[in-house]
Parts: structure tokens; sequence; C-alpha cells
């Protein structure tokens, strides 16, 4: 159905923007912040916690609106054909790999949080969300390729 696909294809964009963006914006001005005790355990515990919503969110849209459109744009066959397939497993696999990092990054502030440690929070994390920030960059450029 045109609809659904159209659908899919626009809450997929939507969440790579929101999410990269949210990412990215942690890495690069919260967390550096944080690391010079700039902010409050609060601040930091919302900005991490808003930061896990949309990643938990965003895996139930990427999985379902990306395994749509990847079974009525490409099939089995297509998605194992260089080089359109191969950027589509390659772009499931770096979602996979910045969710976790993003996953570790948020732990590692909730376990500091909790002795309101906001420079060992940030310091134990920072890694995580620049790595992460790094993978939504690539992943980003994957999803311009696919779109052009
Ligand atoms: C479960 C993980 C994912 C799967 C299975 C998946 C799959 C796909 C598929 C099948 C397409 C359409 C390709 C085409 O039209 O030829 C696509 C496009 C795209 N994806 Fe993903 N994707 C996933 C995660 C992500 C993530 C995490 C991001 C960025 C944060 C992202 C960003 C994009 C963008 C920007 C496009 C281009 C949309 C367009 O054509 O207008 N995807 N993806």
């Amino acid at each position: 159905m045109q609809a659904a696909l159209t659908a899919a294809y626009v809450f997929h964009t939507l969440f790579a923007g929101l999410w990269v963006g949210a990412v990215v914006l942690t890495a690069w001005k919260v967390i550096p912040l944080a690391r010079d005790g700039d902010a409050s355990p609060e601040l930091l515990g919302s900005v991490v916690s808003g930061v896990s919503t949309i990643t938990r969110v965003g895996a139930i849209v990427f999985v379902a609106t990306g395994g749509h459109m990847a079974a009525t744009v490409y099939g089995a066959e297509g998605l194992f054909a260089p080089p359109r397939g191969h950027v589509v497993l390659t772009m499931l696999t770096l979602w996979l790999v910045m969710t976790g990092l993003v996953e570790v990054g948020g732990s590692k502030v909730r376990s500091a949080l909790e002795q309101r440690k906001v420079r060992t929070a940030a310091r134990d994390a920072g890694t995580f969300y620049n790595a992460a920030a790094v993978v939504g960059f690539v992943l980003l450029v994957l999803g311009g390729y696919l779109a052009a």
C-alpha cells in the first residue's frame, strides 16, 4: 500500500533527524559542560533520560519502518545485492551499534548520578556519546546516499 510506505519513509526520516540531532547535541554540548561541573545532576539526568527515551521509541520506529521499507522496496534478494542492499544492511548494523553505545552511555551516567557525581558521569559516558554521534553522522550519510 502506497500510503503505508509513504508513512514509513516519513517516520523513518523524522526519527533519523530527531535521534541523531539529540545525540550529537548531548555529546557536543551537554557532556562537556557536565565534565566541567557546569551542569546540575538534574539537568544531566533529564537530558540523558530524554535521549534514552528517543532511542527506545526509535528502536520500535526504525525496525518497523525500516523493515517495511526493506520488505516492500528490496525484498530478500535485493537486500543482499550490492551496492544499495548492502547499504541497507550496514544501516541496520550501525543502528544496533549506535543503540548499544547510547544505552551504555546512559547507564554510566545513571550509575554515577546515584551519588550525584556529575563530572564522573560525564567522564565515564563521554566516549560512548561521542562514538554514538559519529555513528549517527555516518547513518545520515548512508540515508542521503539511499535517498538520492
Ligand atoms: C532497523 C534499522 C534500520 C533499517 C532496517 C533501515 C532500512 C532502511 C531502508 C530499507 C531504507 C529505504 C532505502 C530506499 O528507499 O532505497 C532506509 C532509508 C533511510 N534510512 Fe534507514 N534503516 C534503519 C535505521 C536507520 C537509522 C538508525 C537512521 C538514521 C539515524 C536511518 C536513516 C535513513 C534515512 C535518512 C533514509 C533515507 C530516506 C529516504 O529515502 O528519503 N535509518 N532505511
